[in-house]
């Protein structure tokens, strides 16, 4: 199971699934759904773009959405191992703060961290969406679908009024 809110997926997100692809036969990639975030892109349309990014794994690769605790949904796809990304040492203490928890809601359930790779290492959904917003090329930074999507997304709001 690999969670996030993916708003949007990066290069960094993708890097991830691709490596947790060698390790793992089938990976789950969770999209959380938290209406009281003011998330860019919908629910609807992450799982959809997310989905069609990985669309050439077949069934390896499933996009689903959830809401509410992880270890509960993880435990309702029948996984046990939450992979996370790791860019730098200041992720850690969030991510070990969480695996602990989740340890302890269900103990079963383990947590695996994968380091990102450097190149990848600068990248988050935050300084992604700043960047396009302002207009700046995001093409290092998102797979070509998404980069596209945040175009769309941004065009209008950068018209001169
Ligand atoms: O991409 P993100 O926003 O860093 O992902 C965070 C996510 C979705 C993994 C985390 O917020 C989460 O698991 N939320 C579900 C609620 C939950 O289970 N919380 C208890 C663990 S602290």
């Amino acid at each position: 199971m690999f969670p996030g809110s993916f708003d949007p997926f990066t290069n960094g997100h993708a890097d991830i699934v691709e490596r947790s692809l060698e390790i793992f036969d089938r990976i789950i990639v969770g999209v959380l759904h938290n209406p009281s975030k003011n998330n860019l892109f919908s629910q609807v349309e992450r799982v959809a773009l997310i989905t069609k990014l990985f669309a050439k794994y077949g069934g390896r690769v499933s996009v689903v959405s959830f809401s509410g605790l992880l270890v509960e949904f993880v435990a309702s796809t029948k996984s046990r191992v939450v992979i996370r990304g790791l860019r730098a040492i200041s992720d850690y203490d969030y991510e070990a703060q969480m695996a602990l928890v989740n340890r302890r809601l269900a103990p079963k359930i383990e947590t695996l961290f994968l380091t990102a790779r450097e190149e990848n290492s600068y990248i988050s959904s935050t300084v992604v969406k700043q960047v396009a917003m302002l207009g700046g090329d995001v093409s290092d930074m998102v797979p070509p679908m998404i980069a596209r999507a945040l175009e769309r997304k941004y065009r209008d709001s950068r018209k001169p009024r």
